[in-house]
């Protein structure tokens, strides 16, 4: 595992920016493995400006997603569909047909996760996969459990995420309970694999991420056994973890 320390949250998304404008040049047509939330927000709009000076291509990508949450439409704008098109998707040139992410709308909860494996395989799997982290260490929607999830798989969330995740509805009452989320077993196939930590709300994780034993009660731990991860973390994430 390669650490890098950044700054602040500007810094850390600079410096992931950096690694996936990397990613695309050297493969122009790199299957990345997207994530949403507070944390890629920053490395996204950078993204936009190296696109926009003309440096970097979209035209040949396809993406992704990590998690979708379950009965939200795509123009639900709380939706992680919603989310993606808004922060990058409609703001460079990548084919909208080569995006993906979970389908919410699915009545066939079993459909729905087969789908999205098939959907994994077919593109041959993910070059490189951007993580953000749960405040309890989840990945995607991996949740703290007994065992290592392997497929894509509808979850039911924790009251932790749930409560993390309430910021972006109107209510509590509004955040879905259940989600679907990538496997463990699809996130650990990714060649490479890019996690951003920013702020001190995360410190406890990052260190049992990193220092701590691997354990499905901190899914993220087991990014210790792939053997090419990049964690790009910023000064307040890394302030619990030993020297
Ligand atoms: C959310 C998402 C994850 C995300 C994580 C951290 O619940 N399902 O994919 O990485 O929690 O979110 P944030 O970056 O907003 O802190």
């Amino acid at each position: 595992m390669i650490i890098i320390r950044a700054k602040d949250y500007q810094d850390m998304s600079r410096k992931a920016a950096n690694i996936i404008f990397a990613q695309i040049t050297m493969k122009p047509d790199s299957v990345l493995g997207l994530a949403t939330g507070s944390s890629p927000v920053g490395t996204y709009n950078q993204l936009i400006e190296y696109y926009q000076n003309g440096d970097l291509d979209f035209s040949n990508i396809t993406s992704i997603n990590l998690d979708e949450y379950q009965g939200l439409a795509p123009d639900n704008e709380q939706s992680y569909r919603y989310f993606m098109d808004t922060h990058l998707f409609h703001q460079v040139n990548i084919d909208k047909a080569r995006t993906f992410v979970p389908d919410g709308l699915e009545a066939d909860t079993e459909k729905a996760c087969r789908d999205y494996d098939q959907i994994i395989s077919h593109e041959g799997g993910i070059d490189l996969q951007l993580l953000g982290l749960g405040r309890n260490g989840h990945i995607g929607f991996n949740e703290p459990g007994e065992a290592f999830e392997k497929g894509t798989h509808c979850v039911p969330l924790t009251e932790s995420t749930i409560e993390a995740n309430k910021r972006f509805f109107a209510s509590e009452a509004d955040v879905p309970r259940h989600a679907y989320t990538m496997g463990i077993q699809s996130i650990m196939q990714a060649k490479k694999i890019l996690v951003i930590v920013s702020g001190a709300d995360k410190a406890e994780a990052l260190k049992e991420m990193v220092q701590g034993s691997i354990t499905p009660k901190i899914p993220a731990s087991i990014l210790q056994l792939h053997h090419d991860v990049t964690v790009v973390a910023d000064e307040a994430a890394m302030s619990k973890m030993a020297e």
